[in-house]
C-alpha cells in the first residue's frame, strides 16, 4: 500500500466526501431514469455529481467505484452503511448487479455532456441483453473503464445478503421505535417479535454469519446497532443454554428494548464527546428506570413486555447488586436480565462510542468479563458466554506461529478446541498485507504430514492498532 493509514479525522472526512459522491451518483441515475435530460432535478443532480466526481479525480488522479459483496468501495475505502443512505446504496448495488458491473473507473475528469452520455448508457444498458458490453464500449469513449463483477460463490453471497438484510432491517426498526418512543407515540410488540423471530431463525440455521455481523460497530448510530448486537448475542447465549424458541424470542425482545430508557436522556448528553460529570451520570443512571416505566405502558401488555420491562430495569444492576438503580429490597436474580447484562457489557466494551473511547479487542473484553464473574456478572453464564464467543472471538486479530497474522472469522464448535478457530490470513509471514479478496481462510485444526498442527495461535493482537476489521473482510 502506497500511503500509510490515514488518521481518524482524514478518514472521516474521506468517508463523508465519498458518501456524498456515491449518493449524488445514485440520485443522478434515479432522476435520469424518470425525467428527461432538461428536467430541473436532472440538471441539478448532474451538476452536483459532476463537481464531486471531478474534485475527486483531480485529487487522486482517477476514481474507482467498486462493488464488493454488498458493499460499495470508493478508491479502496469501504463506505459505511448509514441508514440515511440506505435507499441510494441498495439502489446502486442492485443496478450494478443487474448489469454485472463490478467496478467503474473514471480515468480522467469529465465534461457534463460526457457524464450525461455515460448515465444514459448506464440506464440503457439495463434494458439490453448484453448491457454490460454496451456500457463498457460507451465508457471507453470517455476514458471510463467498466469491469465485470467477479463471480464469487453465489450461494454464500446470497445467504450473507439475506442475513445482512435481516440485520439492517433490525437496526432500522430500532431507529424507528426509538423515534416513536421519543415523540410519545405508543409502540406495539408485534413487529419487534417478528424481527426477533427472524434473528432467532438465522441463529439456529447458521450462527456464525449473524454473530459475525455483531462485529459491525457503527460509530454514529451506536445505540441502534448496539441494541441489535445485544439482541443477537443474548439469543445466541440463550440458545447455548438450551432454552426453548419461545424463551429465545423473549430474550431477543427484552435485549432489543434494554436501553429504550435512553430515549429520555437528552441527545446532547448521550453524544457528549468528553466524560460525564457526576451530575450527568446521575441522569444517565436513570435510563433503566425510565425504560422500565416506558415498557409498562406498552400496548397489549403481556408476558414478553413484562420480562422486557424487568430486564430493562435490571440490566445495570449487576449480579451482586452493586450497580444501579439502587434497590432496597432483596430482588431475585432474573435469567433474562442476567443474560442481557453480559451481552450488553461485551458489546459496549468492544465498541467505540461517541465519546471516542478506544474499544477493547474482543478477547480482552472477554477476559475482563471473566474477571467480573461472581461480582458484576453471573459466574456460570459468563463461562457459557466465553464458550460461545470462543477464546478468540470473531474479529480477533492473532499472531500465528508461522509469523502470519490471522483474523478470526469462525469459532471452533468443539468446546475442547476453542483455541483453534478458523482464521483469514490477512498478513503473510513477511509482514505483507493480503488483500480482502485474496485472504485465504485456514482452519487451525489442519495438520501437517507429521500429524502436528500446521498453524497455532501465539498471542492475540489489537485489531484497532492495525486498522483491520472483520466487518471489512466478512462481507
Ligand atoms: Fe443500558
Ligand atoms: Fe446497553
Amino acid at each position: 500500500m502506497a500511503d500509510p493509514t490515514p488518521n481518524k479525522e482524514d478518514k472521516a472526512a474521506l468517508q463523508a466526501r465519498y458518501l456524498d459522491l456515491v449518493n449524488s451518483l445514485a440520485t443522478l441515475i434515479r432522476n435520469s431514469q424518470i425525467h428527461d435530460p432538461a428536467n430541473e432535478a436532472v440538471v441539478k443532480s448532474l451538476a452536483r455529481a459532476l463537481s464531486l466526481l471531478n474534485d475527486s479525480i483531480h485529487s487522486t488522479g482517477e476514481l474507482h467505484v467498486k462493488l464488493v459483496g454488498e458493499f460499495i468501495f470508493v478508491n479502496e475505502e469501504r463506505l459505511r452503511y448509514l441508514l440515511d443512505s440506505m435507499l441510494n446504496f441498495d439502489f446502486l448495488v442492485r443496478e450494478f448487479k443487474k448489469r454485472e458491473v463490478g467496478e467503474i473507473t473514471f480515468n480522467s475528469p469529465l465534461t457534463d455532456s460526457q457524464l450525461r452520455d455515460f448515465v444514459t448508457a448506464f440506464i440503457g444498458s439495463g434494458f439490453s441483453e448484453n448491457g454490460f458490453e454496451m456500457l463498457r464500449q460507451q465508457g471507453a469513449l470517455h476514458r471510463i473503464t467498466v469491469s465485470r463483477q467477479k463471480v464469487a460463490e453465489e450461494d454464500a453471497l446470497d445467504r450473507r445478503q439475506f442475513v445482512r438484510r435481516s440485520y439492517f432491517n433490525a437496526v432500522s426498526y430500532t431507529k424507528g421505535v426509538m423515534g416513536k418512543v421519543k415523540s410519545g407515540e405508543q409502540i406495539n410488540l408485534r413487529k419487534a417479535k417478528r424481527i426477533v423471530e427472524s434473528l432467532v431463525d438465522h441463529l439456529v440455521a447458521e450462527p456464525t454469519l449473524l454473530l459475525g455481523m455483531t462485529a459491525i460497530k457503527d460509530y454514529d448510530e451506536y445505540t441502534y446497532f448496539h441494541s441489535v448486537n445485544v439482541s443477537i448475542l443474548s439469543i445466541a447465549l440463550g440458545q447455548k443454554l438450551g432454552l426453548t424458541k419461545r424463551s429465545l424470542e423473549q430474550i431477543g425482545v427484552a435485549s432489543f428494548f434494554h436501553d429504550i430508557g435512553k430515549t429520555e436522556v437528552p441527545e446532547s448528553l448521550l453524544n457528549k464527546p468528553t466524560s460525564f460529570t457526576d451530575k450527568e451520570w446521575e441522569i444517565i443512571k436513570q435510563h433503566p428506570t425510565w425504560g422500565f416505566l416506558s415498557l409498562l405502558r406498552l400496548k397489549g401488555f403481556e408476558e414478553t413486555a413484562m420480562k422486557s420491562a424487568l430486564a430493562s430495569f435490571q440490566h445495570h444492576l449487576n449480579h451482586d447488586r452493586s450497580g444501579y438503580p439502587q434497590v432496597l429490597c432483596n430482588l431475585d436474580h432474573d435469567l433474562i436480565s442476567e443474560i442481557v447484562t453480559i451481552s450488553d457489557k461485551y458489546d459496549a466494551m468492544t465498541s467505540s462510542r461517541v465519546y471516542a473511547r478506544v474499544p477493547l479487542s474482543p478477547d480482552r473484553a472477554l477476559s475482563m468479563l471473566m474477571e467480573q464473574g461472581g461480582r458484576q456478572v453471573n459466574p456460570v453464564l459468563v463461562k457459557v458466554f466465553v464458550n460461545l464467543i470462543g477464546v478468540y472471538p470473531q474479529g480477533s486479530l492473532v499472531l500465528l506461529n508461522t509469523r502470519e497474522m490471522g483474523l478470526v472469522f469462525e469459532s471452533n464448535p468443539n468446546p475442547q478446541c476453542l483455541d483453534r478457530p478458523r482464521v483469514l490470513v490477512v498478513m503473510d509471514a513477511n509482514g505483507k498485507r493480503v488483500s480482502r479478496e485474496a485472504a485465504p481462510a485456514v482452519d487451525l485444526m489442519e495438520q501437517d504430514s507429521s500429524g502436528g498442527f500446521r498453524r497455532t495461535i501465539v498471542r492475540s493482537l489489537d485489531p484497532n492498532k492495525y486498522g483491520i476489521s472483520l466487518a471489512d473482510f466478512l462481507l
